[in-house]
Protein backbone atom coordinates (compact mmCIF):
# COMPACT_ATOMS: atom_id res chain seq x y z
CA UNK A 1 0.00 0.00 0.00
CA UNK A 2 1.86 3.21 -1.14
CA UNK A 3 -0.79 5.57 -0.71
CA UNK A 4 -0.51 7.21 3.14
CA UNK A 5 -4.55 7.56 2.66
CA UNK A 6 -7.42 5.77 1.07
CA UNK A 7 -10.51 6.83 1.05
CA UNK A 8 -13.29 3.64 0.33
CA UNK A 9 -15.81 5.31 -2.08
CA UNK A 10 -17.80 2.37 -2.60
CA UNK A 11 -21.52 2.93 -3.18
CA UNK A 12 -22.52 0.61 -0.66
CA UNK A 13 -19.61 2.33 2.09
CA UNK A 14 -21.15 5.73 1.08
CA UNK A 15 -25.03 4.46 1.42
CA UNK A 16 -24.50 2.68 4.83
CA UNK A 17 -22.35 5.87 6.02
CA UNK A 18 -24.72 8.01 4.99
CA UNK A 19 -27.72 5.87 7.38
CA UNK A 20 -24.99 5.58 10.28
CA UNK A 21 -24.71 9.72 10.24
CA UNK A 22 -28.39 10.14 10.45
CA UNK A 23 -29.03 11.18 14.36
CA UNK A 24 -32.27 9.16 14.43
CA UNK A 25 -30.61 6.00 13.26
CA UNK A 26 -31.15 3.62 16.71
CA UNK A 27 -28.01 1.87 18.63
CA UNK A 28 -28.99 -1.41 16.97
CA UNK A 29 -28.92 0.02 13.49
CA UNK A 30 -26.04 1.85 14.00
CA UNK A 31 -24.15 -1.12 14.86
CA UNK A 32 -25.59 -3.60 12.67
CA UNK A 33 -24.72 -0.68 9.97
CA UNK A 34 -20.57 -0.74 11.39
CA UNK A 35 -20.76 -4.45 11.03
CA UNK A 36 -21.51 -4.45 7.69
CA UNK A 37 -19.66 -1.51 6.47
CA UNK A 38 -16.68 -2.77 7.82
CA UNK A 39 -16.51 -6.29 5.95
CA UNK A 40 -16.41 -3.67 3.53
CA UNK A 41 -13.75 -1.52 4.20
CA UNK A 42 -11.74 -4.64 5.88
CA UNK A 43 -12.03 -5.63 2.51
CA UNK A 44 -9.56 -2.78 1.11
CA UNK A 45 -7.03 -2.79 4.29
CA UNK A 46 -6.11 -6.08 3.00
CA UNK A 47 -6.08 -5.74 -0.94
CA UNK A 48 -2.59 -6.05 -0.86
CA UNK A 49 -1.84 -9.22 1.27
CA UNK A 50 0.39 -11.22 -0.39
CA UNK A 51 -0.59 -14.14 -1.15
CA UNK A 52 1.56 -17.64 -2.41
CA UNK A 53 0.04 -21.27 -4.30
CA UNK A 54 -0.29 -24.23 -2.51
CA UNK A 55 -1.39 -27.61 -4.52
CA UNK A 56 -4.60 -28.58 -3.81
CA UNK A 57 -7.14 -31.23 -5.08
CA UNK A 58 -10.68 -30.29 -6.51
CA UNK A 59 -13.18 -32.82 -7.60
CA UNK A 60 -12.57 -32.98 -10.75
CA UNK A 61 -8.21 -32.35 -10.58
CA UNK A 62 -5.13 -30.70 -9.14
CA UNK A 63 -3.66 -27.94 -9.03
CA UNK A 64 -2.13 -24.70 -7.61
CA UNK A 65 -4.39 -22.76 -6.03
CA UNK A 66 -3.99 -19.07 -4.10
CA UNK A 67 -3.74 -18.85 -0.09
CA UNK A 68 -3.03 -16.10 2.12
CA UNK A 69 1.60 -15.93 2.73
CA UNK A 70 3.59 -15.95 5.62
CA UNK A 71 3.09 -13.08 8.32
CA UNK A 72 0.16 -14.05 10.49
CA UNK A 73 -2.39 -10.76 11.11
CA UNK A 74 -2.95 -8.92 14.20
CA UNK A 75 -5.94 -6.80 14.83
CA UNK A 76 -5.60 -4.33 18.02
CA UNK A 77 -8.72 -2.06 18.69
CA UNK A 78 -8.09 1.04 20.46
CA UNK A 79 -10.81 1.19 22.94
CA UNK A 80 -13.26 1.03 22.98
CA UNK A 81 -14.95 2.24 19.86
CA UNK A 82 -12.61 -0.17 17.95
CA UNK A 83 -14.38 -2.89 19.00
CA UNK A 84 -16.98 -2.06 16.92
CA UNK A 85 -14.99 -1.93 13.96
CA UNK A 86 -12.76 -4.82 15.34
CA UNK A 87 -16.22 -7.35 15.36
CA UNK A 88 -16.88 -6.87 11.35
CA UNK A 89 -12.96 -7.71 10.85
CA UNK A 90 -12.71 -10.77 12.75
CA UNK A 91 -15.86 -11.86 10.23
CA UNK A 92 -13.70 -11.81 7.51
CA UNK A 93 -10.20 -13.15 9.39
CA UNK A 94 -10.98 -14.84 11.86
CA UNK A 95 -7.94 -16.56 12.65
CA UNK A 96 -6.12 -12.95 13.25
CA UNK A 97 -4.55 -12.54 16.90
CA UNK A 98 -6.39 -10.07 18.54
CA UNK A 99 -4.83 -7.34 20.59
CA UNK A 100 -6.46 -4.07 22.73
CA UNK A 101 -4.64 -0.84 23.58
CA UNK A 102 -6.55 1.47 26.03
CA UNK A 103 -6.11 5.56 26.35
CA UNK A 104 -7.70 8.33 27.57
CA UNK A 105 -6.99 11.69 27.85
CA UNK A 106 -5.77 13.78 30.68
CA UNK A 107 -8.03 16.67 31.12
CA UNK A 108 -4.98 18.50 32.31
CA UNK A 109 -2.23 17.59 30.30
CA UNK A 110 -4.46 16.91 27.52
CA UNK A 111 -2.21 14.70 26.30
CA UNK A 112 -2.99 10.59 26.12
CA UNK A 113 -2.62 8.23 28.89
CA UNK A 114 -2.21 4.53 28.50
CA UNK A 115 -4.61 2.64 30.91
CA UNK A 116 -4.77 -1.36 28.70
CA UNK A 117 -2.09 -2.76 26.78
CA UNK A 118 -2.58 -6.67 26.03
CA UNK A 119 -1.19 -7.36 22.28
CA UNK A 120 -0.04 -10.80 21.10
CA UNK A 121 3.17 -12.28 20.95
CA UNK A 122 5.82 -11.82 17.76
CA UNK A 123 4.35 -8.51 16.59
CA UNK A 124 7.17 -7.84 14.65
CA UNK A 125 6.45 -10.71 12.45
CA UNK A 126 2.85 -9.62 11.72
CA UNK A 127 1.06 -7.56 10.29
CA UNK A 128 -1.09 -5.31 12.08
CA UNK A 129 -4.56 -3.84 11.83
CA UNK A 130 -5.45 -1.04 13.99
CA UNK A 131 -8.81 -0.35 14.18
CA UNK A 132 -10.37 3.07 15.37
CA UNK A 133 -13.95 4.67 14.27
CA UNK A 134 -12.64 8.04 14.35
CA UNK A 135 -9.62 9.39 13.87
CA UNK A 136 -10.19 13.14 14.85
CA UNK A 137 -7.15 15.03 16.40
CA UNK A 138 -5.02 11.64 15.75
CA UNK A 139 -3.40 12.06 19.17
CA UNK A 140 -4.26 8.73 20.54
CA UNK A 141 -3.92 7.21 17.35
CA UNK A 142 -0.90 8.56 17.03
CA UNK A 143 0.45 7.57 20.37
CA UNK A 144 -1.74 3.78 19.91
CA UNK A 145 0.82 3.30 16.96
CA UNK A 146 3.54 4.78 19.18
CA UNK A 147 3.15 1.79 21.98
CA UNK A 148 2.78 -0.75 18.94
CA UNK A 149 5.88 -0.38 17.12
CA UNK A 150 7.33 -0.29 20.88
CA UNK A 151 6.06 -3.63 21.49
CA UNK A 152 7.86 -4.34 18.19
CA UNK A 153 5.46 -3.69 14.90
CA UNK A 154 6.98 -2.55 12.21
CA UNK A 155 4.42 -3.02 9.29
CA UNK A 156 1.15 -1.26 10.52
CA UNK A 157 -2.04 0.02 9.01
CA UNK A 158 -4.87 1.88 10.56
CA UNK A 159 -8.29 1.24 9.64
CA UNK A 160 -11.54 3.76 10.37
CA UNK A 161 -14.70 4.49 9.42
CA UNK A 162 -14.14 8.92 9.40
CA UNK A 163 -11.38 10.91 9.29
CA UNK A 164 -11.08 14.94 9.89
CA UNK A 165 -7.93 16.89 8.04
CA UNK A 166 -6.60 17.50 11.01
CA UNK A 167 -6.41 13.57 12.35
CA UNK A 168 -4.65 12.56 8.91
CA UNK A 169 -2.15 15.03 9.13
CA UNK A 170 -0.95 14.33 12.54
CA UNK A 171 -0.58 10.48 11.62
CA UNK A 172 1.71 11.49 8.51
CA UNK A 173 3.52 13.73 10.60
CA UNK A 174 4.34 11.21 13.47
CA UNK A 175 3.60 8.02 11.23
CA UNK A 176 4.22 8.61 7.45
CA UNK A 177 4.62 4.59 7.00
CA UNK A 178 1.10 3.92 8.10
CA UNK A 179 -1.09 3.83 5.43
CA UNK A 180 -4.79 4.42 6.31
CA UNK A 181 -7.97 3.32 4.90
CA UNK A 182 -11.07 4.82 5.61
CA UNK A 183 -14.78 5.52 4.46
CA UNK A 184 -14.93 9.03 4.50
CA UNK A 185 -12.80 12.40 4.72
CA UNK A 186 -14.62 14.78 7.07
CA UNK A 187 -14.25 18.70 6.65
CA UNK A 188 -12.78 19.67 10.26
CA UNK A 189 -12.96 18.99 13.94
CA UNK A 190 -15.35 21.73 15.64
CA UNK A 191 -13.96 22.92 18.86
CA UNK A 192 -14.73 20.00 21.36
CA UNK A 193 -12.58 17.73 18.36
CA UNK A 194 -15.41 16.57 17.28
CA UNK A 195 -15.39 15.21 13.52
CA UNK A 196 -17.91 17.69 11.40
CA UNK A 197 -20.16 17.02 10.16
CA UNK A 198 -19.35 13.78 11.69
CA UNK A 199 -21.80 10.98 13.06
CA UNK A 200 -21.19 12.04 16.79
CA UNK A 201 -19.92 10.13 19.60
CA UNK A 202 -18.62 6.64 17.40
CA UNK A 203 -18.61 4.49 21.18
CA UNK A 204 -22.03 6.32 22.28
CA UNK A 205 -23.94 5.58 19.53
CA UNK A 206 -22.78 1.94 19.08
CA UNK A 207 -23.29 1.14 22.69
CA UNK A 208 -26.34 2.96 23.44
CA UNK A 209 -24.40 5.53 26.09
CA UNK A 210 -24.16 9.46 26.53
N1 LIG B 1 -14.60 10.45 18.61
C1 LIG B 1 -15.89 10.26 18.29
O1 LIG B 1 -16.49 9.28 18.70
N2 LIG B 1 -16.49 11.15 17.50
C2 LIG B 1 -15.87 12.23 17.01
O2 LIG B 1 -16.47 13.00 16.26
C3 LIG B 1 -14.51 12.42 17.35
C4 LIG B 1 -13.90 11.52 18.16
Amino acid sequence: MTQHLTVVDHPLVQHKLTLMRKKETSTAGFRQLLREISHLIAYEVTRDLPLTDVSIDTPLTEMDAPVLKGKKLALISILRAGNGLLDGVLDLIPSARVGFVGLYRDEETLKPVQYYFKVPKELEDRRVIAVDPMLATGNSSAAAIDLLKEAGATDIRFLCLLAAPEGVARMKEAHPDVPIVTAALDKRLNEKGYIVPGLGDAGDRMFGTK
